[in-house]
C-alpha cells in the first residue's frame, strides 16, 4: 500500500478489539471508511470469512478506499451512503455472509478532506466554502452561512461550535454576507472576536475561527444527527452472545475482553474527536446498558427495560503519548467500545429508540 493519506487512529488497539479471528463467517461494518486505512488492518487480521461493509459518504474517499482495498475485492462491499442507512445497506450483507461482530465509527473529517483547500474544510486555506462531505448533497457552507437566519447561525456556532462568541459573530456574518471561500469567513470571524479571545486562541496555537467552523461542518453534514440515527441500527443488527456475556469484564487484562469471536456479542467501538459527538456515544451505551429503570421499592419492573449491551472497557480510551506524537490529528480522540448481550435480552424498538 502507498503511503498513508490519513494515519488511522488507536489502529492496534481497534484491531485487537474487532477483528475477527477465526475462519467462521463473519460480518465487519467500517461506517467511516476514509483511507481504509481501519478497513484493511481488519481484514488483514481477520480470517478468510470475514466481509467487511465500508460506509463512506465522500465518493472521493470511497474511490481511495476502493484501489486500498483491491487486495480484499471480493470480501469488501463499499456503500456510498450515509452510515444512519445503516440497516438497509448491512441487514442483506448479514443475511448473506453471516453474524455482524464488530462496527467501528472514526467519526469526522478525514485528513485527506482537511488538506484538500478544494473541498473547503480549513480555514488555513483559501478554497470554496464548502464542507460537503458529500459532493454530491444539495447544500454548500456558503450556502447555509448566505441564507441562515442570525438566531439559526448563533445557534449553530453556539451548540455544535461551542463558541462562547456566537451572538457577536453571527451579527458580523449576516452584516457582511455573502461568503464564497473559506479565507474570507475566517477573517471576517478572527475579526468579530474579542481582542482578550483571539490572544488565549493564539496562546493555545489554534486559529480563532476554529469552533465556528467546526459548527457550520456539523450543521452542513447534519453529523450529530445521522451518528444518533445510526447507532441503534448498529446495536440492533449486531450479533447477540451466545450465552449470558460478563458484565463490564477485563479479561485482556487492559481493559478490554477477548478477542476471540467465538464467545462475545458483536462489537460497536466509536472514535470521537470532540465532546459533542462523544456524549451521543455514551449516552447511547449507558442507556442500553442500563437494565431496569423503575423507581426501587417496587415489587415487579414494570418498565421491561434489560440490558442490551455491556461495556468492554469500562471508560473511554485515549491514544499514547506516542501515537499523538507522531499523529497530532490523535490528540482529541477517545474509544468507547461496547459488545451486544446475549439473545435472551430482546431489545425492542423503544428502547432501541428505533421506532
Ligand atoms: C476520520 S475519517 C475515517 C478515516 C479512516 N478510519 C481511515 O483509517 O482512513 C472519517 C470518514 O468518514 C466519512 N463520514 C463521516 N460521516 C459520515 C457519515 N455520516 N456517513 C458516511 N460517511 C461518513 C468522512 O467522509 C470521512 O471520509
Amino acid at each position: 500500500m502507498a503511503s498513508a493519506p490519513h494515519d488511522p487512529v488507536m489502529v492496534d488497539r481497534i484491531v485487537d478489539l474487532l477483528a475477527v479471528t477465526d475462519d467462521r463467517p463473519a460480518v465487519l461494518v467500517d461506517c467511516t471508511l476514509g483511507a481504509a486505512g481501519h478497513a484493511a488492518r481488519l481484514l488483514a487480521a481477520s480470517g478468510p470469512n470475514t466481509h467487511l461493509v465500508g460506509f463512506d459518504r465522500d465518493p472521493d474517499a470511497l474511490d481511495l478506499a476502493r484501489r486500498r482495498l483491491s487486495a480484499f475485492a471480493d470480501r469488501v462491499t463499499l456503500v456510498h451512503a450515509p452510515f444512519d442507512e445503516f440497516t438497509e445497506h448491512v441487514a442483506p450483507v448479514v443475511a448473506q455472509h453471516g453474524p455482524l461482530m464488530g462496527v467501528l465509527y472514526d467519526l469526522g473529517v478525514s485528513s485527506m478532506q482537511l488538506d484538500t483547500p478544494g473541498r473547503g474544510f480549513s480555514f488555513r486555506a483559501f478554497g470554496p466554502l464548502d464542507m460537503r462531505m458529500d459532493t454530491t448533497s444539495p447544500t454548500t457552507a456558503a450556502e447555509f452561512v448566505n441564507a441562515a437566519s442570525e438566531t439559526e447561525l448563533e445557534r449553530i456556532l453556539s451548540e455544535y461550535g461551542e463558541e462562547s462568541h456566537a451572538r457577536r459573530i453571527a451579527q458580523a456574518i449576516v452584516a457582511n454576507r455573502p461568503f464564497t471561500t473559506t479565507v474570507g469567513l475566517a477573517d471576517l470571524i478572527a475579526q468579530a472576536m474579542p481582542r482578550t479571545q483571539r490572544r488565549k486562541d493564539r496562546a493555545k496555537g489554534i486559529h480563532p475561527a476554529t469552533r465556528s467552523f467546526q459548527g457550520l461542518r456539523i450543521a452542513v453534514n447534519s453529523e450529530l444527527e445521522r451518528f444518533g440515527a445510526s447507532l441503534p441500527q448498529a446495536l440492533e443488527l449486531a450479533a447477540p452472545a451466545p450465552g449470558t456475556s460478563p458484565r463490564d469484564g477485563d479479561v485482556d487484562g487492559r481493559g478490554g475482553r477477548t478477542a476471540n469471536t467465538s464467545d462475545r456479542g458483536g462489537r460497536i467501538a466509536t472514535l470521537a474527536y470532540h465532546s459533542l459527538e462523544d456524549r451521543i456515544a455514551k449516552r447511547f451505551f449507558s442507556d442500553a446498558a442500563d437494565g431496569c429503570i423503575c423507581p426501587p421499592g417496587l415489587p415487579v419492573c414494570g418498565c421491561g427495560r434489560v440490558p442490551l449491551l455491556s461495556h468492554v472497557s469500562r471508560k473511554g480510551e485515549r491514544p499514547s503519548e506516542e501515537e499523538v506524537a507522531a499523529n497530532p490529528r490523535a490528540r482529541s480522540a477517545t474509544l468507547r467500545v461496547v459488545e451486544r448481550l446475549s439473545g435472551d435480552e430482546t431489545p425492542d424498538d423503544d428502547q432501541l429508540g428505533t421506532r
